[in-house]
């Protein structure tokens, strides 16, 4: 069979060459890597062609604003994937996708108006029979997998709960600027008009701004201790639900940045959106970045810990699932690898719109990852103190 043939949007960003590397290296696909600076498409197309054989990767010019010139670009590729900050482009650059004939992969987090332009597009999907793959990566894209698989190891899953650790050394990192602005966007949207991301008594609800129950402690393990989270939505948890029909509780939080961005920049995001609730604040955006880049402090991980309880044989049942990398652009790009290996060898490849956490077979993406270096550690039994919330 013909080796695949995928053009990777921000191909030689920070996740998008983290993919292409991985991808390179368990697979023949061949790759394309695209983005608005053609010099550093090229060169990253030959730092990877020097260091895998074949000569299988090629860099272009391509901005996923140019709409005209997406169609061109994508005609010939099994898939376009947006490893790109264009989260905003997302419904141009699915269109365009599907218009050329192939395949789609995204790794952005679902704003409602992304989500809203992917659905709009999913009737022409299902009708050409394409393979369209939404919210890949680490989060969003894992919760719900590990979730999924967690729940094969009991009778009765009751109760999920995902906390997230991200501490990264910001002032080393190299970002394009439409990330840092995307990034800021995303945080002040969710700030601004936060979506119901827990569930409990039935419920998908907000949290309460002084319900210490809505604002849980992780317990990180060794180096990061215990951690209050706060919830935030993921689409890929919204189903949950309906796929474990005896959950009583399930959702995913995240635990803060720093003590200047935790503490001033987002109490001054949330004055802000209170007062102007229309308002754009970009110096805020600014003033967080900064914040992130002048106050991270090492220790340094990226860790998803997932908190499991139901019934097993009819006793109650406690798992703990931890996936954690320090490299948070390896732990982003290994999960949507370990799912293009399952779209490559046709086990996933179904025509419809799917959310990469729903897509993929939750073992086997779990034992890819571990190939590809990620930790991944199960744990059984309740801790002997129990989460403080
Ligand atoms: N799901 C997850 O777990 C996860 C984790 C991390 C990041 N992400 C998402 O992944 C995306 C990339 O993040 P990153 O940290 O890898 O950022 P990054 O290192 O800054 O890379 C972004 C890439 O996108 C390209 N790009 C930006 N605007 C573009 C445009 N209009 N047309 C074509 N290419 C464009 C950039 O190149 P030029 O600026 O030169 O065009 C760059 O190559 C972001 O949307 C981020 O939110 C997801």
């Amino acid at each position: 069979m013909q080796p695949k043939t995928f053009l990777v949007l921000g191909g030689y960003g920070n996740s998008g060459l983290a993919l292409a590397r991985l991808l390179l290296r368990f697979s023949d696909c061949r790759l394309v890597l695209a983005g608005r600076n053609l010099q550093r498409a090229e060169a990253a197309a030959a730092g990877l062609n020097a260091e895998f054989s074949g000569m299988r990767v090629k860099g272009i010019r391509l901005d996923a604003t140019d709409t005209a010139a997406l169609k061109p670009a994508f005609a010939g590729m099994d898939m376009a994937v947006a490893a790109s900050s264009t989260a905003r482009c997302a419904g141009a650059v699915a269109a365009a996708a599907l218009e050329a004939g192939s395949d789609y992969l995204d790794i952005q987090l679902s704003s409602e108006e992304k989500l809203a332009a992917l659905n709009a597009l999913r009737p022409q999907i299902l009708n050409a029979g394409r393979c369209f793959i939404t919210d890949g990566g680490f989060h969003p894209g894992l919760p719900a997998v590990m979730i999924r698989h967690a729940a094969q190891q009991f009778d009765r899953l009751t109760s999920a709960n995902i906390g997230s650790l991200l501490k990264v050394n910001w002032a080393d990192l190299h970002f394009s600027e439409a990330t840092l602005r995307e990034f800021a966007d995303e945080i002040t949207r969710e700030i601004a008009n936060p979506r119901p991301a827990i569930y409990r008594d039935k419920m998908w609800r907000k949290a309460g701004m002084f319900s210490a129950k809505d604002y849980p402690a992780f317990d990180f393990g060794t180096a990061f201790g215990k951690r209050r989270c706060a919830p935030m939505f993921l689409e890929e948890m919204r189903y949950l639900p309906e796929m474990f029909p005896a959950l009583q509780e399930t959702a995913f939080y995240v635990s803060g940045f720093n003590w200047f961005v935790d503490g001033v920049v987002f109490p001054l995001l949330m004055a802000g959106v209170k007062i102007h609730p229309q308002g754009k604040f970009a110096a805020l955006g600014n003033l967080l970045i900064w914040g992130l880049r002048r106050f991270s402090k090492p220790p340094y991980n990226n860790i998803l810990k997932l908190e499991a309880r139901g019934e097993k044989a009819g006793k109650p049942a406690y798992r703990e699932l931890r996936i954690s990398h320090e490299d948070g652009y390896l732990l982003t790009a290994a999960p949507v690898a370990a799912c293009l290996l399952q779209y490559l060898d046709g086990t996933i490849r179904q025509p419809g719109l799917w959310l990469m956490a729903h897509l993929v077979e939750p073992g086997r993406l779990l034992e890819d990852l571990v190939r590809m270096g990620i930790s991944v550690e199960w744990k059984k039994g309740e801790p002997a103190e129990k989460r403080v919330g």
